[in-house]
């Protein structure tokens, strides 16, 4: 039954999709403009203006999300933040228009 075949191929098709529209949104969905006020805020004290770092704290500058998140549970000489999954992205992101 070559119709019915092709339904599930369409079905198919618009699941695959699906699945692919929500995850890239998801990537999409960290916001820079949140990740600077939250660096303004908390970070830029230690890590200064540009992500660079100074004699004490290191440059983060481009640094992946996975290192944001483990330091956010606080490290030797920084504090620990709680942050939510969406915050450490933000934070991601707007790290990463840091980077030179
Ligand atoms: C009081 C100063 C201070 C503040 C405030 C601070 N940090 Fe840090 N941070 C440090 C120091 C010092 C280290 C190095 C710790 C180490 O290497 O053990 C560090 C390390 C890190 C690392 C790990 C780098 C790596 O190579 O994995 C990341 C990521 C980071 N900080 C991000 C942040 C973010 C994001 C904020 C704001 C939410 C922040 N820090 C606020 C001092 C600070």
């Amino acid at each position: 039954m070559p119709s019915l075949l092709h339904a599930q191929t369409r079905f198919v098709v618009i699941i695959w999709l699906l699945v692919k529209g929500l995850s890239t949104a998801t990537a999409q969905d960290a916001d820079p403009t949140l990740g600077q006020a939250i660096y303004a805020e908390n970070c830029v004290e230690c890590h200064m203006e540009d992500a660079g770092g100074d004699d004490v704290a290191p440059e983060i500058a481009g640094i992946p999300r996975n290192n944001i998140r483990r330091a956010m549970g606080g490290l030797e000489g920084m504090p620990e933040f709680e942050m939510t999954t969406e915050e450490v992205a933000a934070v991601h992101a707007y790290l990463r228009t840091l980077d030179d």
